[in-house]
């Protein structure tokens, strides 16, 4: 069925590069912050090539873009698809890929003219990287049903916008309702952003599930003063303690071993001033693991360490939840159907949790879901220097192929397919 046909990897690079072109850093990185003038100008530019294509466009109350080509016969889409927004530092391949080959397999089928069974939709969702407004996968959340579409209109982003006003100032309040509808199945090819598959000399990774994500924001408030004047042990020092914090999630995460991961990427003194002693620190820690029972553990062992430190310098705290998301497993039959794909192709093939959390964790609320990963070269993401090989994005997209195909075309996923029901 199909077998042999191949996506056109010229064709995909080269849209790969024109979209990584909107908000270029110079530098071979994007920054296309969700609900930005650039997001909006790569919105456009991918709506574009979805018309060209002739694709059936829907813009949902989130700013959702789903873009359907039917199928021989009426119900829900195999959907793929991903996220256009990149982080303030990202590079072209993070959620990109996972769009543009998405529109490079519906161009393949359309100029070899097969029509699928079911339909096939592509999609991106909004605000995927939460690095403008918390939380990540917002867009996708709100297509489940995991959060309400006013809630998340009213959500305030780190430089005091609003996104709702941001959504209608870009043009991209659509008409279509959230929860959306749910698709037949979610499939998304990915780079993986992570070393393992590099390591292991893999091309594909058939990808299992994604570890558990908690993020929150501190605020350390102490006492400001002078530099010069005051004696160490009359400080109440904000400063001290975020660094005290920073250096407490690193112990924490060694010593719970290799699935525990923090991170303090975001970290502002107030008044931020050579010779004065910090007011107030505002910072972030980000805790995943793919045990739901340990990030818990983790979280509650940060606390109270959080806690012991302020006391000690007589410094007051207070935190605000800006994700919370337990792992998720893939549907099993999307597993071994991309590895068998893999497979198929004479590519090598790896099972492996997702380090990076993705809109398939939230479509996975609302149908069979699963990833497709290509190796990220040194492992490196969310910087300029992401980057995968050519050789590598054909071997994903056509995997992508493949996949969809069966999804489409057969009956793969069995019955189970009505058995699954939207989540709150
Ligand atoms: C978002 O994509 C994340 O994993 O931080
Ligand atoms: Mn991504
Ligand atoms: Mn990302």
């Amino acid at each position: 069925m199909h077998q042999d046909l191949q996506i056109d990897i010229g064709r995909l690079a080269a849209r790969l590069s024109e979209l990584g072109a909107i908000g270029s850093t110079g530098d071979g990185g994007c920054a296309r912050l969700a609900l930005t003038d650039e997001d909006r100008a790569g919105r456009d530019l991918v709506v574009t090539w979805m018309a060209d294509l002739g694709l059936d466009i829907s813009i949902d109350e989130i700013g959702n873009v789903v873009a359907t080509r039917p199928g021989l016969s009426e119900g829900p889409p195999v959907m793929c698809g991903s996220h256009i927004d990149t982080v303030a530092t990202g590079g072209i391949y993070d959620g990109n890929l996972g769009v543009l080959a998405g529109l490079e397999v519906i161009e393949t089928l359309s100029r070899a003219g097969v029509t699928t069974r079911r339909p096939l939709a592509v999609a991106f969702f909004t605000d995927e990287e939460g690095a403008r407004f918390s939380p990540d996968m917002l867009g996708s959340l709100v297509y489940c049903g995991g959060l309400g579409v006013e809630e998340a209109r009213d959500i305030v982003a780190s430089d005091g916008a609003r996104l709702g006003d941001e959504l209608a100032r870009i043009g991209y309040v659509g008409s279509a309702p959230c929860p959306g509808l749910a698709p037949y199945a979610y499939v998304e090819l990915h780079i993986e952003q992570g070393p393992v598959l590099e390591a292991h000399g893999e091309d594909i990774g058939a990808v299992t599930g994604v570890q558990g994500i908690s993020w929150q924001e501190l605020t350390l408030v102490g006492q400001s003063n002078h530099a010069g004047t005051t004696p160490m042990s009359y400080r109440h020092d904000p400063g001290l303690v975020a660094a005290e914090i920073a250096v407490q999630a690193r112990r924490l995460a060694v010593g719970m071993g290799a699935d525990q991961v923090a991170t303090v990427g975001r970290l502002e003194l107030v008044p931020n001033l050579v010779n004065v002693v910090a007011a107030k620190a505002s910072m972030t820690v980000d805790l995943r693991n793919t045990d739901e029972e340990l990030l818990a553990e983790a979280e509650a062992k940060l606390a109270e360490e959080i806690d012991e430190i302020c006391r000690r310098e007589g410094v007051s705290w207070s935190t605000r939840r800006l994700a919370r998301f337990a792992p998720v497993e893939f549907d099993p039959t999307v597993v071994s159907l991309v590895e068998a794909k893999a497979l198929g192709l004479g590519l090598s093939v790896r099972r492996l949790a997702s380090g990076a959390g993705h809109d398939a964790q939230m479509l996975a609320r609302m149908c069979p879901a699963g990833m497709i990963f290509v190796p990220s070269v040194g492992g490196i993401s969310h910087n300029p220097k992401e980057f995968t090989d050519t050789g590598h994005l054909e071997a994903g997209a056509n995997v992508l192929l493949q996949v969809l195909l069966d999804l489409a075309d057969t009956d793969v996923l069995g019955s189970q397919v009505e058995a699954v029901g939207v989540e709150g």
